[in-house]
């Protein structure tokens, strides 16, 4: 498991959540061009880790692809069944993500939040049917403007970390993401220290529900209107360890350079 880098510290983590957008014709050419774009620059995958995030019917394509030519990059899903197997239509189980190599996959972004309501137990039962299936849970937090307001910026992401992983087992391997509501596709993105601030509590909840030693390595992510001219700000935070990018990681030459952080920025 790449979680640590070459110097013992949190490998940094960039993930595309193409929502849906590109169909599994366009998947191809999309993750064969960004796997040229990276290697044109000489990313060097062992300091950072790179998956994408494309909708369920391009996953076989992607796999195919990512396998048959030695691709760097990694892949999930952005959603997956609380159920195994049965009687839920149009659901598709963790089972058949991890036979087709998914690595991830994202539970309770804000999108499923509100518009599929998924409430604190869905997401709980998601991240454990992924734990079942040795899939990395990618557990999405986040408080809306209005949580903001009343609550400040941590007490409802802090709580929806805690529903997600409470039933976990201590060092189960997880990847969160703190995504404020009110930043994601808005082009306002939250300041470098909020996120930080989150970060650090968002840490101590996985400290205290998984141990220490799975917080010293779960990498947290921030998300919410990232691009290559903010990201810089949020990777020289300690507890910032990489984005959940939506809108521009559908764009190359933008979620490239997102991904190169380290060569533009030489934090
Ligand atoms: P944007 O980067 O488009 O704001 O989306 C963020 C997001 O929701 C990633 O999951």
């Amino acid at each position: 498991m790449a979680r640590v880098t070459t110097t013992g510290a949190r490998t940094p983590f960039i993930a595309g959540n193409w929502k849906l957008n590109l169909d599994h014709l366009q998947s191809i050419a999309f993750v064969q061009k960004l796997a040229w774009s990276l290697k044109d620059a000489r990313l060097d995958f062992n300091e950072v880790e790179v998956a994408v995030f494309p909708p369920f019917t391009d996953l076989r394509s992607v796999q195919t692809l990512i396998s048959a030519d030695k691709l760097p990059l990694k892949f999930g899903a952005q959603d997956l069944s609380e159920h195994d197997s049965g009687a839920y239509t149009g659901e598709i189980s963790g089972a058949f993500l991890k036979a087709l190599d998914c690595q991830y996959v994202i539970i309770g972004h804000s999108e499923r939040r509100t518009l599929h309501n998924e409430g604190d137990d869905v997401v709980a039962a998601k991240t454990a049917a992924a734990v079942r299936h040795g899939l990395v849970p990618v557990v999405c937090v986040g408080e809306t403007a209005e949580d903001l307001e009343k609550h400040g910026p941590s007490a409802v992401p802090v709580a929806q970390l805690k529903a997600a992983i409470a039933g976990l087992t201590a060092g189960t391997d997880i990847v969160v993401a703190y995504e404020p509501v009110w930043a994601i596709g808005s082009g306002q993105a939250a300041t470098p220290e909020q996120a930080e601030q989150v970060a650090v509590q968002l840490r101590a909840v996985v400290a205290d529900l998984l141990g220490q030693e799975a917080a010293d390595a779960t990498r947290i992510l921030y998300g919410g209107s990232v691009k290559s001219g903010n990201i810089a700000g949020f990777m020289r935070e300690p507890n910032v360890d990489g984005a959940l990018v939506g809108g521009a990681s559908l764009d190359i030459p933008e979620f490239s350079s997102i991904i190169r952080f380290q060569k533009h920025v030489g934090v």
